[in-house]
């Protein structure tokens, strides 16, 4: 691992790093899981973290043994129905929905001039941190819609280091998912995880939650890894 001094970028996550709006992609899971007769569980909804629309229907048929029982376009035709609950529910979101610490976290990031892009799978993702009033701290965002492969492959965070023009390896990459945890790690960033140490056992730094998320936390984590590295 590089040492903190040598990072120059971070790469967000925004769902359930930035905002608490992964309870709503999974409130609205939850009720098409029911309408499909699907038993909605935790570990689904851990499973589902992270994971693009298309994707994380794929993985709720499959995991009610229901693979096969529809055609792309009745699939569409769901996909698009969770989309509109979800975007029903981020109809009252504003500020008061950031997670604890983020806003002064991203804050102090710009105040020491690192670079910072967005890595969500979100197609709604503008439209949230537009309503979260930070759209304007993100030096650059990467398009999931020219994704050839979502999370857990490496291809989003190594964009995300790309379009700031720099090396995954000069970069930390901020995650509440497991499937987000494999991509940084698969991308050579240094993976954050932001939740549950036991299901983010593959980061490389454990936050329980975001209000320990702070420069001097990371930098403390980091030089504790590299005593047991070297
Ligand atoms: C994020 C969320 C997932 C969501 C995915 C796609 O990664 O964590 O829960 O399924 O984005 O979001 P979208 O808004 O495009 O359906
Ligand atoms: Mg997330």
């Amino acid at each position: 691992m590089v040492k903190f001094a040598q990072v120059k970028g971070f790469l967000f996550d925004l769902d359930g790093v930035i905002a608490n709006t992964s309870v709503y992609h999974a409130k609205a899971w939850h009720q098409l899981a029911d309408e499909l007769g699907v038993t909605w569980t935790e570990d689904l909804g851990n499973q589902l973290k992270g994971v693009g629309r298309m994707d994380s229907l794929n993985l709720i048929l499959k995991y009610g043994g229901k693979e096969n029982d529809y055609t792309e376009d009745e699939k569409i035709k769901y996909a698009e129905e969770k989309n509109d609950n979800y975007l029903k529910l981020l109809d009252t979101l504003d500020k008061s929905e950031i997670l604890p610490g983020m806003e002064d976290f991203i804050k102090d990031l710009a105040a020491h001039h690192y670079l910072i892009s967005l890595a969500s799978s979100s197609k709604n993702s503008p439209l949230v941190l537009e309503k979260l009033g930070l759209a304007q701290y993100f030096d650059e965002k990467v398009d999931p819609a020219t994704l050839k492969h979502g999370k857990p492959d490496p291809e989003i965070y190594t964009r995300a280091a790309e379009v700031l023009n720099l090396k995954p390896e000069e970069c930390i990459g901020l995650e509440d998912a497991s499937a987000g945890v494999t991509s940084i790690n698969g991308s050579g960033a240094i993976s954050v995880g932001i939740g549950d140490p036991k299901v983010l056992h593959e980061a490389d730094i454990n936050f329980n939650d975001t209000s320990e998320v702070t420069l001097d936390n990371i930098k403390k984590e980091m030089d504790k890894k590299k005593v047991l590295d070297d």
